[in-house]
């Protein structure tokens, strides 16, 4: 079959990590998690003191870090300059920070080349998650996906991962995210007009992994 690119995009909580590297896996696909290279990359800014509200610190900073990403969906990695940051990227610093460092444009640029670099190099195809993949990054993406889900399963979903969390306080971060980024300037979260929209508010996590099997299955 030849390499076929799936591109899934949302906001946080509505399941696309999990659904992304599940369809992935059962389908042979390599995977790529954009989410954890602006979350590198903002670990990058913040571990060498870059001041993250300075956009100007950040873009003259963007080309700095080298940022490689594994793709396989059993054993997803990131490495900063030779570090795995796995871990120090989901800690709540760096969570609260990369909206800011992910809309300055020479970010943006310099991540979505090294993205359509490693979508381009994947033989049997790939499974590309975030929030501006099937817009901007693969507007070519032969399947895109947009995952939605109501406000509190997010929040509900995103607390249920974080230990010891409230899920109203998580409710409130998590929509400030969401709104930093749909409302950047540079390529925003956005569903793309052929994008096929799943509301997976009422959905289990292996009814959603089964419907994007089955619309991955009717493109190849
Ligand atoms: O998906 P995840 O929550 O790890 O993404 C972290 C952040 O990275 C998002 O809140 C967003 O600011 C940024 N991001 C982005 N474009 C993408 C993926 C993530 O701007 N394609």
């Amino acid at each position: 079959a030849p390499a076929v690119i799936v591109a899934i995009d949302g906001p946080s909580g509505t399941g696309k990590s999990s659904t992304s590297k599940a369809v992935a896996a059962q389908l042979g696909l390599s995977y790529l998690d954009t989410g954890a290279q602006y979350r590198a990359i903002t670990w990058w800014m913040v571990t060498n003191e870059i001041d993250v509200a300075d956009p100007a610190a950040v873009a003259a900073a963007a080309s700095k870090p080298e940022i490689v990403s594994g793709t396989d969906p059993l054993n997803p990695t990131i490495h900063v300059d030779g570090t795995d940051v796995a871990g120090p990227i989901r800690t709540q610093e760096v969570t609260s920070q990369v909206s800011a460092v992910s809309a300055v444009p020479e970010v943006r640029t310099r991540i979505t080349e090294l993205q359509r670099s490693i979508a381009a190099s994947a033989e049997r195809g790939i499974v590309v998650e975030g929030r501006d993949i099937g817009t901007t990054v693969l507007p070519d993406a032969d399947l895109k996906i947009f995952l939605t889900a109501s406000p509190e399963a997010r929040a509900a979903r995103r607390s249920g991962e974080i230990k010891g969390s409230d899920v109203a306080a998580t409710r409130e971060a998590l929509l400030k995210r969401d709104a930093a980024d749909s409302g950047r300037k540079t390529s925003p979260l956005a569903k793309a007009d052929d994008a096929v929209e799943v509301d997976t508010t009422e959905l289990t996590l292996a009814q959603v992994i089964e419907c994007v099997v089955t619309l991955v299955e009717e493109k190849r």
